[in-house]
């Protein structure tokens, strides 16, 4: 939009001087147009490399606009792009729907994890239902971005984020990359179907509610909740993730200046 401003009052100076635009003038314009193309908002681009269909689902935060699409079916090797808001500012969560189908009486679309409620594959600014292993991303527009994997929510399907085109920053994968639920303690288990397959791992805040495993109240704060013996379950199977509320040093990613953030659902297979 500025950059068509600009050409566009460029033009028209040009014009009233009726004289043909200097060598030189064409590529200072050149050379603005590529500066304020390499600082266009970045793109969250989502790859399934999972071997089954996942339901993709996006929720701004409270203070930035949604994206073009709040969910959306990702085949097994597709890929899809969603451009952030062209301010570059957005803060907000990405998540994979698994099992989902719509019920043949009801027409009702629903997910055996991380459902977001709606009956529809659009989750419509509603966040998903625990568990579920959350991509949470702030971008700056401009400055420092922070990302990371969070199974402070539980664990449902492994996911890494990773940008491209930064500049500064550590601009590091942020992953859980490893199967928890195959190492799920067996009080944390989600099971569907027939087979009873473990679909996805509460966490202990979710499963049990309490002050202690959830850091609330007297555990309120860094100092007075550590980890615990589920966390550490968590921390194991993926150690550059969240694994509870107050698991910050070795959780949370930095980067400066990324075209993208690529999110891959089951990066490891
Ligand atoms: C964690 O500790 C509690 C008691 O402190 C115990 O009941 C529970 O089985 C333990 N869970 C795991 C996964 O070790």
């Amino acid at each position: 939009m500025a950059v068509a401003h600009l050409l566009q009052i460029s033009a028209t100076g040009n014009a009233a001087r009726n004289r043909v635009a200097p060598p030189a003038v064409l590529l200072i314009l050149q050379l603005l147009f590529t500066a304020l193309g390499a600082d266009a908002a970045a793109s969250f681009i989502f790859t399934n490399a999972c071997q089954h269909p996942v339901w993709v689902g996006t929720l701004h935060g409270a203070t930035s606009p949604p994206l073009a699409r709040s969910g959306f079916y990702l085949a097994p090797s597709a890929t899809s792009r969603l451009d952030a808001p062209s301010s570059g500012a957005w803060s907000g969560t990405f998540w994979a729907r698994t099992g989902c189908a719509v019920d043949s009486s009801t027409g009702r679309f629903s997910c055996a994890t991380a459902d977001c409620g709606t009956g529809d594959v659009a989750c419509d600014g509603r966040g998903p239902s625990p568990p579920v292993t959350l991509v949470e991303v702030t971008l700056a527009g401009g400055g420092q971005d922070f990302y990371d994997v969070s199974l402070v929510d539980g664990f449902n399907v492994p996911v890494r984020v990773a940008p491209s085109g930064g500049s500064g920053g550590d601009c590091r994968a942020a992953a859980c990359a490893g199967d928890v639920n195959a190492m799920c303690p067996a009080d944390l288990r989600v099971v569907s179907g027939a087979g009873g397959a473990v679909v996805a791992c509460r966490s202990a805040c979710n499963a049990y509610g309490s002050a202690r495993y959830c850091c609330t109240g007297q555990y309120g704060t860094p100092a007075t909740c550590g980890p615990t013996n589920y966390s550490q379950v968590f921390k194991s199977a993926c150690p550059a993730a969240y694994s509870y509320a107050y698991d910050d040093a070795s959780s949370t990613f930095t980067c400066v200046g990324a075209s993208s953030y690529d999110i891959t659902f089951c990066p490891g297979s």
